[in-house]
């Protein structure tokens, strides 16, 4: 199914004697991935664990218990979602806590980067996890932290780090996020927690952190970086460092600068970035209650075409540990559905914060990293919604050339918009959960009249009208519709159970396999489509149909 598939199949017998071969994959090889993001204290305690899973609390900051070697015991509910690699938090040695902000359960504080951190297993655990991953023909991304080290005191105990002596550091200043170059010199964190920044144009500190970072990465089987900070080190000092570690690299450049973003992607600096600015645009286009701003989201899209080299590969998110949760201020689960669904079928590599499944609503840090186990990994709506969209993007990105299609938003309104990418139309909305006799529609699909669609999502057929013309109506509520052409799903596992459909709320009525009567338009919906011009979408309130 996967190339890594059959690479991990011959891996199985050799693992006792290489434990840790590299898949090494390439910007190019993580283009079809979905990736799950976890905090490894947070996700699953390791099975016989002594601690009792009801004392987690996030707000207190502490650690939780979870290890690597409970990530391995729960990858089937992982895989079971679709997801075809993992992003987990940091690996390396820490500082001791418990500082004035808690626990360093996060792993963000890093001490010696060269050491692994204890507190969630060994190395042959975290080994092992790499190889269970290859052994599913999924991928392993580590979060690394190069910025900078963190201290609980001021001046730093430097003789506790990889890198011992002062003049490896930055001197202390403290960072202007409005300058540039404070940005990258100066010093996050503050008083209580600070994080000393390495000086990272001193060729000593490039050359001992590209030399860990690529026997790391072969070490433990690591297939993709996520790099923390990453735009507080000037851009050219990751082409060097991403080239040593031989594999993807997509950094943190956290706001919606969407020019400083794009100069941290290409052959000089990063693979790619997690994509801020799209985050920011699908908010002001989906929230609810929110600005309901389509154009925005419109904007950013098409800025972004232009000033990244690859949009296909930049990690489209919802969520994540820094954030508040979707949920804590999107009331709507439609407009998550929504959103969700755009970053699915749109360019670029999905990326999932664990908990979203479990519509988790923590308002920020430190309450945004719930421990997962009190959810039971219950497999409800939100997780078959993902399961849904990932059977479906796995399924594209595995038929023709759906990948390297450029998504193009092909028309819009206030409330809707039509996205295309290959021949795939998905069509969005923020009007929300309850029914409405709204809908929306556009001529100029592009497809001949009389194409039979099926939106994946309910399972239903549209028949595409004259003049290219698609209409969705949304007397049940503001859903997400994913339109493929029926033949080219025909013979694939997409909407042969049509069970799955209940998950939108919804009762499927028509469906793919059963061969009723298609949703044609009407008549008078089949006027007014008319009425309109080639590839502009009206909003229309229709009477009773
Ligand atoms: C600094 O850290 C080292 C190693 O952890 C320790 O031996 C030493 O006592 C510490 N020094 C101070 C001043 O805390
Ligand atoms: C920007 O920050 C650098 C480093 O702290 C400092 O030297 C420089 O003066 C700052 N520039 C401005 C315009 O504040
Ligand atoms: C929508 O977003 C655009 C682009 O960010 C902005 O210029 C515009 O003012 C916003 N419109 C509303 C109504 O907020
Ligand atoms: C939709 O319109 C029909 C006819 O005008 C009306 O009976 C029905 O209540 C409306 N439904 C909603 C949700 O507004």
């Amino acid at each position: 199914m996967y190339p890594l598939a059959q690479f991990a199949v011959s891996l199985v017998g050799l693992s006792a004697v290489f434990p840790s071969l590299a898949a090494a994959a390439t910007a190019d090889e993580w283009r079809s991935r979905s990736i799950y993001q976890l905090i490894t204290d947070r996700f699953a305690l390791p099975s016989g664990s002594s601690i009792d899973p009801k004392t987690c609390n996030p707000a207190q900051a502490k650690f939780c218990g979870g290890t690597w070697q409970g990530i391995m015991q729960h990858l089937d509910y992982i895989q079971g979602m679709g997801f075809t690699a993992i992003w987990i938090s940091p690996v390396n040695q820490n500082i001791p806590g418990p500082t004035a902000y808690g626990d360093p359960y996060h792993g963000y504080w890093i001490a010696d980067v060269s050491q692994l951190n204890d507190r969630f297993g060994t190395a042959d655990d975290l080994r092992q996890l790499s190889d269970e991953l290859h052994r599913r023909g999924m991928y392993l991304m580590v979060d690394v932290v190069v910025n900078n080290v963190a201290s609980a005191t001021i001046p730093p105990n430097y003789s506790q780090y990889l890198f011992k002596d002062p003049s490896y550091y930055h001197p202390y200043c403290q960072v202007d996020h409005n300058n540039r170059t404070s940005a990258q010199v100066c010093w996050l964190g503050d008083t209580k927690v600070a994080l000393p920044d390495l000086d990272t144009e001193n060729q000593i500190v490039v050359s001992t952190y590209n030399q860990w970072v690529s026997q790391f990465v072969q070490d433990f089987g690591i297939d993709g970086l996520r790099i923390d900070a990453a735009k507080h080190v000037r851009a050219e000092f990751w082409g060097p460092f991403c080239k040593a570690a031989g594999v993807f690299c997509i950094g943190e450049v956290f706001g919606d600068d969407i020019d400083l973003a794009a100069s941290y992607q290409g052959p000089t600096t990063l693979d790619a970035i997690l994509n801020f600015p799209q985050y920011s645009a699908l908010k002001d286009a989906f929230t609810i209650p929110g600005p309901g701003n389509m154009s925005s989201l419109v904007d950013q899209f098409n800025t972004a075409r232009r000033k990244f080299t690859d949009v296909g590969v930049l990690g489209n998110f919802l969520e994540n540990h820094d954030l508040p949760r979707w949920t804590s201020f999107s009331v709507d689960i439609q407009s998550m559905f929504n959103a969700m669904a755009f970053s699915f079928m749109s360019d670029g590599i999905p990326v999932l914060y664990y908990g979203q499944e479990q519509r988790f609503n923590g308002a920020g840090d430190p309450v945004n990293r719930e421990p997962l186990w009190p959810s039971q990994y219950d497999q409800g709506d939100t997780y078959k919604f993902m399961a849904m969209l990932n059977q479906v993007r796995n399924y594209l990105t595995q038929s023709g050339d759906w990948l390297h299609q450029p998504a193009q938003i092909i028309s819009y309104t206030d409330e809707a918009l039509f996205l295309a990418k290959g021949y795939v139309i998905t069509v969005l909305t923020n009007i929300g959960s309850p029914p409405k006799n709204a809908s929306a529609s556009m001529i100029g699909s592009g497809f001949s009249p009389n194409q039979v669609m099926i939106d994946v999502i309910t399972c239903q057929q549209v028949i595409v009208g004259s003049q290219g013309s698609i209409y969705i109506d949304y007397r049940k509520g503001g859903h997400a519709s994913i339109l493929i052409p029926e033949y080219y799903i025909r013979g694939s596992d997409i909407c042969t159970d049509v069970q799955r459909a209940s998950y939108q709320g919804m009762t499927p009525q028509k469906s793919a396999s059963s061969g009723a009567a298609p949703a044609r338009l009407s008549s008078a919906e089949l006027a007014s489509s008319m009425a309109l011009l080639a590839g502009t979408i009206v909003w229309l309130t229709v009477g009773a149909v």
